[in-house]
């Protein structure tokens, strides 16, 4: 199957441009799983909560959840999207799922980043994965990355595919993604952003771009440019990640000895 990533750069709350942008782009593109950045549709730095307020949406029926799910309804494929969600008073940094027949499903992400502490609830959706025609499908989002745990229980839930809708502005997370994918033996497609956003006295923010595809064996199967707007497809066979093994004595997984890590449990170091 056709896994990809279209990366570019949103303007701050211009949502029905953004999305038009996305259509355009993906529109005769030939992909089974699309992934687009977090907050893909209305940009990243919010600057204040009114703003958040304004632009987030109730999931699934909002705009961006509508526009998403008839691309993918439209096209036949899985699209995975980051956006900002309203649900009552609070509101979440979320990415949802689409397919051939709408709307699928939702995810909260559980490590907020810098100022998203400031306007956003942490997730508690937990992390999640999908069975789809396509192979089965976990979302974390973005700063997500930087806890090991995330892609671990994603794995450890079945994911073979990790879809990673971003707006990464430090360096580490393209060269250490193909790690996460090794420990996991899992794919992951990483879609960031590229531009900066400058709305605030507390500095711009520059995204890395660099979005990826990387294979259960820690191969980057493709990167963008850091700079550069770019649609990129890789054929993947998402049931070679079923596959634990490193060599006939060692299974990654079925190695594992949970019960020398009851430390993980805790919030701190003791
Ligand atoms: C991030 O989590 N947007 C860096």
């Amino acid at each position: 199957m056709k896994a990809g990533f279209y990366q570019f750069n949103p303007s701050f709350g211009r949502k029905e441009d953004n999305i038009r942008k996305v259509i355009s782009a993906v529109r005769d593109a030939d992909v089974d799983l699309l992934v687009l950045p977090e907050f893909f549709a209305t940009g990243y730095q919010f600057v204040s909560a009114g703003e958040v307020a304004e632009l987030s949406e109730p999931v699934p029926d909002g705009y961006t959840t509508g526009m998403i799910s008839a691309l993918s309804r439209e096209k036949g494929i899985y699209i995975v999207a980051g956006l900002p969600e309203r649900d009552g008073e609070r509101f979440y940094n979320a990415a949802v799922l689409s397919g051939p027949d709408g709307f699928i499903g939702l995810y909260r992400k559980t490590h907020l980043f810098y100022e998203e502490t400031l306007y956003f609830t942490p997730g508690d959706t937990g992390f999640r994965v999908w069975d789809t025609a396509i192979g089965r499908l976990g979302i974390m989002i973005c700063f997500d990355w930087f806890f090991p745990e995330s892609m671990r229980a994603l794995a450890l839930s079945g994911a073979e595919i990790v879809a990673h809708p971003s707006n990464l502005v430090l360096p580490f997370c393209p060269d250490s993604m193909p790690v996460r994918c090794l420990e996991n033996r899992v794919f992951a497609v990483t879609a960031n952003r590229t531009g900066t956003e400058d709305r605030k006295d507390t500095g711009a923010l520059t995204f890395i771009g660099k979005s990826e595809i990387v294979s259960p064996m820690g191969e980057i199967l493709t990167r963008a440019p850091s700079d550069e707007e770019a649609l990129m497809v890789r054929d993947i066979e998402p049931e070679t990640a079923r596959d634990k093994t490193l060599n006939p004595l060692n299974d990654v997984f079925k190695d594992r000895r949970p019960e020398h890590y009851r430390p993980l449990f805790r919030r701190s170091c003791s």
